[in-house]
């Protein structure tokens, strides 16, 4: 017969046996001692496990000694397992055990030992440990981040579905098991077969819309022992915020690089404007000329000149018309030549009464104008192209009502405070705007109206601006009908620093006497300076030529020949026009007074300072010369 402690001895389960009831130790094998750290055991008590071995619960806590296993057999006679155990060993290893506690009775029935197992479970706890730290950093991720984790059975019922992904659709973690998907999207374009298509075995990626909501989803099969698919599971990253994202920034980068091509286009085609317009002047002029000389000849030569210069006349309006809508649009693509972003804190109620200065006459002439400017705060942004905004939109509410009714017709113009935000509303009695219409009317070149009337750019340029600053402006029904344009710009955070006020250039003004003098233009390119000569030259003006700056300085600073007006173009080889100012305003200050420079769209940094520094000494081509030299002359002799 094989001895029995033998067998206990080779165990690797701790076993000792405890008489009752004193709890003296009488038997331990050797991996209980192993467990315990510690040699001999045998003369140990129960009573004092807590102080001899270091027994403690799971928190950390002293073991009961009327919890320990010896002690629930002892008093409840009947076996226990426990697996709260602590061993703190005297190595300073800390040791955690699963006990089994099986009372002993003898012959008659008493309980005099209990014979106790301990099992180190030490590696059992510490991955159970890992593993609900993982599942906890799992929890964490799948109900914070943008994604949803998800599975159903063959027949497409929703097994499970977590994560913060749900929000998009309007729902929470669990909220979509037992619900069928093959039900729940029937109508959807592409899902059903999405899944389907998973459920024969397939694992792939598919992007699929739901409402505003996008998601890129992997899908695997799930499957059994044998092979046999069983149902799917996904993994859905919800997209929408990154989409849209990504979308504005296309969209913003695409007008970025638009803009800068519309500047650039706009500068090279102002040039060949400027004397297409001139020598169309010329030409009507000659013609005049033309019909009033041969006026003295003999019929039939005569009448054939005159039937000449009729189609003649005829060719050139369509002419005239077509280029002074080519240049309405340059002038209206020169506002992409420079940054958009606001560097001034300006004033929203001196822009708003800038603008009625402007066309208050017109507007007044047209419709009954209400006018309700509260105290604003002010915002960031740039006082000339604020007034743009508020001009086109002004002049659009105008256009939309119809001439012969200025009795009935109206237009509102307001400006308050609304939050952190300045509202400025516009608004007509007007058609309206249709509301498939109210996003496109935004787009550049949309518009109603007939050739030369509009270009469609008016409200492109308007939120281009307004967007740069943050802003937002958008239309909708004035309540009681026609049209109400709303432009919301955030107020300027740093209101203490100074207000800009908002001053506007006229850029014409109406023709005066015309008053002879002695004009220089300064141009590199020969064409433009050329027509120039002929238009002021017809017009009664001596001109003196000049394609390079230096020599224009050298002329200016010797002061011999009267000069009574410069045009110079800003923008030109060798010395520039910013250049000869500079010269000037060191070497002849009072000559810089009678200089006027000439630009074709400003798109270096330096040129754009310059143009703002310098506004009032500005022309922007193409322009009309003659009605310009007038202005400047004259108003040089008032002074
Ligand atoms: N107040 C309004 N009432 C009705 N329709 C309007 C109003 N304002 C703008 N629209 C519509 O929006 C279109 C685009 O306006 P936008 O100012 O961009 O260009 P435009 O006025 O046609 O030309 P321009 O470049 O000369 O401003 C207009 O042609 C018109 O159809
Ligand atoms: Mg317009």
């Amino acid at each position: 017969m094989l001895d029995p402690r033998w067998i206990l001895e080779a165990l690797p389960v701790g076993v000792w046996v405890a008489q009752v009831p004193s709890g003296q130790v009488v038997y331990a094998n050797p991996e209980f001692r192993n467990i315990m750290g510690m040699d001999a055991v045998e003369e140990s008590r129960i009573r004092d496990a807590p102080a001899t071995y270091g027994i403690f619960d799971l928190e950390g806590r002293p073991y009961p000694v009327d919890r320990l296993p010896f002690s629930r057999v002892v008093m409840t006679g009947r076996a226990v397992t426990v697996d709260d155990l602590v061993i703190h060993r005297a190595d300073g290893r800390e040791v955690n055990v699963r006990a089994f506690a099986y009372p002993l009775l003898a012959n008659g029935g008493d309980l005099t030992h209990v014979l106790i197992a301990f099992i180190d479970i030490t590696a059992e706890m510490t991955a159970e440990a890992e593993r609900r730290q993982t599942e906890l950093r799992l929890a964490f991720a799948v109900n914070h981040a943008p994604i949803v984790i998800w599975a159903a059975d063959a027949m497409g019922v929703v097994i499970f579905s977590e994560g913060a992904g749900l929000a998009s659709l309007g729902l929470k973690s669990g909220e979509l098991v037992g619900q069928n998907l093959f039900d729940l999207y029937k109508d959807h374009a592409s899902i059903p077969g999405f899944l389907r298509r998973a459920l024969t075995g397939e694992s792939f990626w598919y992007t699929v819309q739901v409402g505003e909501a996008v998601y890129e989803t992997w899908v695997n099969p799930l499957t059994d022992v044998a092979g046999g698919v069983r149902g799917i599971a996904g993994l859905s990253n919800d997209v929408t915020a990154l989409r849209k994202f990504e979308a504005n920034a296309i969209q913003s980068d695409r007008v970025i690089a638009l803009g800068t091509l519309a500047a650039s286009v706009a500068h090279e085609i102002n040039n060949p404007l400027t004397y297409i317009l001139g020598h169309l002047d010329l030409l009507g002029e000659s013609l005049k000329q033309l019909v009033w000389v041969t006026q003295g000849l003999a019929d039939p030569p005569r009448r054939d000149f005159s039937d000449l210069a009729d189609v003649m006349r005829e060719s050139l309006e369509p002419v005239r018309a077509g280029t002074e809508r080519i240049a309405s649009i340059t002038q209206e693509l020169r506002t992409f030549s420079g940054p958009f972003v606001g560097t001034a804190v300006v004033d929203v109620q001196a822009a708003v009464a800038s603008v009625l200065k402007l066309v208050g006459k017109e507007l007044e002439s047209r419709a009954e104008v209400d006018v309700d400017l509260r105290k604003t705060s002010p915002v960031r942004g740039d006082p000339a192209r604020l007034v743009q905004v508020i001009l086109n939109l002004v002049v659009n509410a105008m256009q939309a009502l119809e001439v012969d009714r200025a009795r009935t017709n109206r237009v509102w113009v307001s400006a308050a405070d609304e939050g952190d935000a300045v509202v400025i509303e516009v608004a007509d009695n007007g058609p309206g705007v249709p509301s498939e219409e109210r996003e496109r009317i935004f787009e550049p070149f949309r518009t109603t109206k007939g050739v030369g009337d509009g270009t469609g750019l008016g409200l492109f340029v308007c939120r281009s601006i307004v967007h740069a600053w943050s802003g937002t402006v958008a239309v909708d029904d004035r309540p009681g009908g026609g049209a109400r344009f709303r432009v919301v710009l955030p107020i300027a955070r740093d209101n203490d620093s100074a207000l800009t006020p908002a001053v506007v250039e006229p850029s014409t003004v109406a023709v005066g006497a015309h008053f002879r003098g002695h004009v220089m233009v300064v141009d590199d390119e020969p064409p433009v300076a050329n027509v120039l000569r002929l238009q002021l030259e017809a017009a009664g003006y001596r001109v003196t030529l000049e394609t390079e700056a230096e020599r224009a300085l050298q002329r200016l600073t010797s002061g011999s020949d009267g000069i009574d007006l410069v045009y110079c173009d800003l923008m030109m080889k060798g010395m520039s026009g910013m250049d000869l100012a500079d010269a000037l305003a060191t070497r002849a200050p009072s000559q810089l007074d009678r200089v006027v420079f000439m630009t074709g769209g400003t798109f270096t940094s330096r040129a754009r300072d310059f143009r703002d520094v310098w506004a009032a000494r500005c022309v922007d081509k193409p322009f009309d010369v003659v009605t310009e030299t007038a202005h400047r002359l004259e108003g040089r002799r008032l002074d």
